[in-house]
């Protein structure tokens, strides 16, 4: 007997997107397999890792943790969505990249939306906050080291832009608003680094 459907719309980085589901469908399957979002990872399919970590509206989950149709009439971010409207990186994104917080990438997603959250919560986390806030989240390559170095530099990043914002209140619309684009000296891009951090990659 074939499962029953369900007609739902996801509402992804600001688009609606309508899908018609299995109940059981996991919101990280129906992100990677019916949007055709693969900058989500999926790792241990329990809770454990955290690489399939996306925002719900605003509170980061375990996607591979919630059913997709339980997700309707949220707002759902995933790494996909973190980058700036000119398709910069985000602060989050940036720091990554100058810091080397990342090697294969796998993990990165999913530390991406953690921070990203973590820091609405906390923009000047001490260190101890700082390695807390990925406390949650598994990484088999870097050792932690540069992802909590990358947390410190995503929260500089981010006062810088706030700093910026407050300071050039009447930019023109379509001008670099956030003004976080990489700086001219990292733009020598290591290509494996930004697909994992912007979620072009699989
Ligand atoms: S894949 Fe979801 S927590 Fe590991
Ligand atoms: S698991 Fe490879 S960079 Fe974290």
């Amino acid at each position: 007997m074939s499962e029953e459907q369900h007609d739902v719309v996801l509402s992804v980085n600001g688009t609606h997107h309508p899908v018609r589901l299995p109940a059981r469908r996991l919101l990280s399957d129906a992100l990677r397999h019916d949007l055709g979002l693969t900058g989500t990872h999926v790792g241990c399919e329990h809770g454990v890792c955290g690489a399939c970590t996306v925002l719900m509206d605003g509170r980061p989950v375990r996607s591979c943790l919630v059913f997709a149709v339980s997700a309707q009439g949220s707002d759902l971010t995933t790494v996909e969505g973190l980058t700036e409207p000119d398709g910069t990186l985000g602060p989050v994104q940036q720091a990554f990249l100058e810091c080397h917080g990342l090697q294969c990438g796998f993990c990165t997603p999913g530390f991406l939306t953690t921070i990203t959250a973590g820091l609405r919560e906390n923009p000047e986390p001490t260190h101890e906050e700082a390695r807390e806030m990925v406390a949650g989240n598994l990484c088999r390559c870097t050792g932690y080291q540069n992802i909590v170095k990358a947390v410190e530099r995503a929260a500089e990043l981010a006062a810088t832009v706030a700093e910026e914002v407050v300071q050039q209140p009447s930019r023109s619309p379509g001008g670099p608003e956030t003004g976080a684009s990489a700086p001219s000296s990292t733009t020598v891009v290591d290509r494996d680094d930004d697909n994992a951090s912007t979620g072009l990659g699989a």
